[in-house]
């Protein structure tokens, strides 16, 4: 940029910026940083139950984890925070609440795109503000990668023990989430939060 277009811009950019700010929308950066906490919050929960379960009683006891525990606190969360707070993945167990819509889909393709160009899924994020038929809402996606835990339920069928299957068979007639791999991208905790209505 030169010099004196450098001089135009920049107080240009600075009212813009103090215009938007000036109309009471929270700046994205604090919506992303807010979002980004209540996912690693959750992750952190899950993580801790699961670590807990696992160990009690295996990973046939530990299927609950995953199936009452990550939809209550998923709601929880949700109710608290009136925002939109759900588990998605790429392939999916649970089609209720992890079959992702048309914007995850298009977000978890463009994350194992940048997995396969070397990009750490631990630090992977993403965010944006969609207009859709009812109003505007920011929306927020953190990737999940597949840690050594996840393979007794998640891995190759091999890797899964019979009396696993067995509880996910029945529970889950229809379950794709399987076949993956250590350090695959699972899927994402997906945040949506109305930005009109409030
Ligand atoms: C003890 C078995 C078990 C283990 C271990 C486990 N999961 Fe799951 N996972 C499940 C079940 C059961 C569901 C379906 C939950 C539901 O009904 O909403 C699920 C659902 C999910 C979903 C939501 C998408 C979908 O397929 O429905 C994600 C994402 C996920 N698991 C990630 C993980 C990750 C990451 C780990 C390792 C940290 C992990 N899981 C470990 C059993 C397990």
């Amino acid at each position: 940029m030169n010099k004196k277009l450098a001089l135009i811009a920049f107080p240009v950019c600075a009212a813009l910026l103090m215009a938007s700010q000036g109309r009471g929308e929270e700046p994205l950066a604090a919506r992303r940083e807010a979002a980004q906490k209540t996912a690693l919050d959750f992750m952190r929960e899950m993580g801790a139950d699961l670590q807990k379960e696992l160990a009690k009683s295996g990973p046939a006891g530990a299927v609950s984890v995953c199936s009452d525990l990550a939809p209550r606190v998923a709601g929880q969360i949700s109710r608290q925070t009136g925002w939109k707070v759900t588990r998605i993945g790429t392939k999916v167990r649970d089609p209720l609440l992890g079959l992702p819509d048309a914007w995850e889909q298009k977000a978890l393709m463009d994350f194992a795109e940048r997995a396969s160009q070397g990009e750490d899924i631990d630090k992977m994020s993403f965010s944006e503000v969609v207009n859709e038929p009812a109003g505007k809402f920011f929306r927020y996606l953190k990737a999940i990668a597949m840690k050594p835990p996840c393979l007794a339920c998640h891995g190759p069928e091999s890797q899964i023990a019979p009396e696993v299957r067995k509880v996910l068979s029945e529970r889950y007639p229809h379950d794709l989430a399987t076949d993956y791999q250590l350090g695959d991208l699972r899927g994402a905790i997906s945040i949506k939060e109305p930005l009109d209505q409030n």
